[in-house]
């Protein structure tokens, strides 16, 4: 592929304007509703002969329409916007004019090259043709279709509508061009594409399916009760639970049959056939698992795991980056496989190997160190463009919220050409169209609340990519693509220069939670733009929320523009304007107007903690009057340990954390 961020792609084709699914079974309608509602000028055809299945397909499209009103995820007239132009019909001839098939039909190869054979007797001879195929090879689809070469496997997880991950299949027929466009249109519509080779199962459902079929096995030495239980440690949902989801014994049992053509250990559990329904509880419900069941259960699944993660990884089936956020993401595994692999150590690993080789003879087993697959970055991918590193923040399942990882993955790509001639400098971005990033990772907070050390030496940790900035020579500008809050924003705020889609927001939201922008946010904006101060303050200390073009008439953001190519190339370009012409951070005391407090302080409908603004403040007008710019950090860094110890804080995060609206007292 030509770019690793896929929003680097330049189309060569248009969005489309007219889309097919074929099957209206469970998933072939989510997927269709995906596009509509991220195309929602779009016209969609979704066919299938089953009435029923059709009929049903509305009424689904109705109840996700209204879901997301009631949310407010949507508009009412988004929603009708959504919901206009879907044809629910039986007939093929209607995708005469669609810019792109998908097929979504039962998992059986016959029945999918007929459909195949039918959609290129009708579609246009430019028409994307992809099937949503969990397991089967593009070339064996494919065999007796006249344009290959338009054609690959676009694979969607459940619940599709909603579930970010989609695996694009790369094969040797499919024209590099037809694979960078899809990759791209889905990136475009907000989701996240894995590139995966042509292998049976491709890449994430050899985990998923081996993983059911080893639980199946596993059922004459625990319930199936109890494999769901203890490996809802490692996953949201037990196998079996899911397997009863979308009645997945079939489709485990045949895929599991094709992968048997790479060796007889992958045979299919002779139970999967005999049983229907799987007697489990929900998630979470507590089940008696005895100790040395436990361990047999969690070694083995462990070890089908990490031979499936080995072998991926060896056989170069997709990227190492990619299964361990395709696992969390689009399996709802709990940690990717490889950050187990690190969590357990190299030593116990090796252990419960051993042991799974001796158990289940043939199953691929490491064949590089184990360091090998520890080696990558999980957060952060970077594309040369035009002899400048641009750094892709992705972390889709947090907004790009910033945690240690993040900050130490930027860093080091930061430090790894901070001298070497051939780049020109660097730009920072964040993945999609919604989040430059949310700020740093609230689910580390909880473990400073109370603990004013704690607190500061975290935000001291934090800091060490921003003092790597401060120290660059080379330009490092930031491509805020959405929304730059809290600490997301620190990192924008001390690059050299911003440039920013219109649709950007910045926000420091940290009062909101009952805490403070304790990595520079209190100081560096007075610094930088000292005609904005006034700005900052209501920003800091209430929140408010400041538009693109807001940023832009203050000094802060310099380029605006619409679309995210143009960001990466104006911000690109920036990068070359600003060579040897980078400014340091002014220091010494800074004059600031005087910061008055509304009473009651409200961030929109939001009471605030007046003590906590009354904290923020006074840390905003000791930073501005110290002697150096180190001492105003210093401050900064002191404002985390104070307001980690408040009452307010301790609201704010619990609130956010159980998704609630804080009630701040004091
Ligand atoms: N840290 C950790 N996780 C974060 C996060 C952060 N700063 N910001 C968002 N997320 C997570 C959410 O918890 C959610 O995870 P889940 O799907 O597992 O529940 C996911 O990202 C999507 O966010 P969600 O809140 O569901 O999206 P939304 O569109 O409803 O709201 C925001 C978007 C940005 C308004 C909201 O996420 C938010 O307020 N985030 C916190 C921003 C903040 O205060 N940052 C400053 C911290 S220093």
């Amino acid at each position: 592929m030509s770019s690793v961020n896929p929003l680097l792609i330049q189309p060569t084709r248009p969005l489309p304007k007219e889309i097919a699914i074929i099957g209206a079974g469970t998933i072939g309608p989510d997927i269709g509703y995906y596009l509509k509602s991220a195309l929602p000028g779009s016209r969609l055809y979704l066919i299938d002969i089953a009435e029923q299945a059709l009929k049903n397909a509305e009424i689904r499209y109705s109840a996700y329409a209204k879901k997301a009103v009631n949310r407010k995820k949507m508009t009412a007239e988004q929603a009708q916007a959504v919901l206009e132009n879907v044809i629910y019909t039986a007939d093929y001839d209607r995708i005469r004019n669609c810019d792109l098939v998908i097929e979504a039909a039962t998992e059986n190869i016959e029945l999918k090259q007929k459909i195949f054979q039918m959609i290129e007797e009708r579609a246009r001879e430019d028409a994307i043709i992809t099937s949503n195929t969990s397991s089967i090879p593009a070339d064996r689809l494919y065999l007796r279709l006249k344009h290959p070469e338009r054609a690959t496997v676009t694979h969607f997880f459940a619940p599709a509508y909603i579930n970010p991950i989609i695996e694009v299949v790369k094969w040797s027929e499919a024209s590099l061009d037809v694979l960078d466009y899809l990759t791209w249109l889905f990136a475009y519509t907000g989701r996240v594409p894995i590139v995966t080779d042509n292998v049976i199962g491709f890449m994430l459902d050899r985990i998923f399916d081996n993983w059911c079929n080893e639980a199946a096995y596993l059922l004459n030495q625990a319930s199936a009760s109890q494999i769901c239980r203890v490996t809802e440690k490692l996953a949201l949902q037990g196998p079996f639970f899911v397997l009863n989801m979308g009645n997945g014994n079939p489709i485990v049992d045949e895929t599991c049959t094709l992968f048997m053509e790479e060796g007889d250990h992958y045979r299919p559990a002779p139970i999967l056939r005999s049983v229907e329904k799987w007697a489990v509880p929900r998630p979470g419900t507590e089940v008696s698992v005895p100790e040395d069941v436990g361990k047999v259960v969690m070694d083995r699944m462990l070890g089908l795991l990490f031979s499936q993660s080995f072998d991926i990884a060896d056989r170069v089936i997709g990227a190492k980056e990619d299964l361990n956020l395709g696992c969390q993401a689009a399996l709802g595994f709990r940690r990717g496989p490889f950050d187990l692999m690190r969590d357990l150590g190299e030593k116990e690993v090796n252990r419960i190997m051993t042991q799974f080789q001796k158990q289940r003879p043939g199953f691929p087993m490491a064949t590089q160190p184990f360091s090998f697959y520890q080696d990558f970055k999980r957060f952060v991918i970077v594309d040369d463009v035009d002899g400048v590193k641009v750094i892709t923040i992705r972390r889709p399942q947090a907004l790009n919220a910033i945690n240690d990882e993040v900050n130490s993955e930027i860093m080091s790509v930061l430090e790894q050409d901070a001298d070497n001639p051939s780049v020109k400098g660097f730009v920072i971005t964040g993945y999609g169209n919604v989040a430059f990033s949310a700020g740093a990772d609230i689910g580390k907070f909880p473990e400073t609340l109370g603990n004013g050390e704690a607190a500061e030496k975290f935000a001291r940790d934090c800091a060490a990519l921003l003092l790597v900035i401060d120290r660059m020579k080379k330009p490092v500008v930031a491509a805020v693509n959405g929304l730059a809050l809290g600490g997301g924003l620190e990192i924008a705020i001390r690059c050299h220069s911003i440039v920013a889609m219109r649709n950007a927001i910045f926000q420091f939201p940290e009062v909101t939670l009952g805490i403070i922008p304790g990595n520079g946010g209190c100081i560096i904006p007075y610094r930088k733009w000292p005609q904005g101060a006034a700005v900052f303050h209501d920003m800091i200390c209430l929140g408010k929320r400041l538009s693109a073009a807001e940023a832009a008439q203050i000094g802060m953001a310099g380029k605006i523009v619409d679309r995210y190519d143009e960001l990466i190339r104006e911000a690109v370009e920036e990068v070359k304007n600003l060579q040897g012409k980078t400014l340091t951070l002014p220091d010494g005391p800074v004059a600031i107007p005087e910061i008055v407090i509304p009473d009651p302080p409200m961030a929109g409908k939001l009471t605030l903690s007046k003590e906590a603004v009354e904290l923020i403040a006074q840390t905003i007008k000791d930073a501005a009057a110290a002697n150096s710019l180190q001492e105003a950090l210093d401050i900064g860094y002191r404002g985390v340990s104070g307001l980690a110890c408040t009452e307010a804080a301790r609201k704010g995060i619990t609130a956010f954390l159980e998704k609630k609206k804080p009630e701040f007292k004091k």
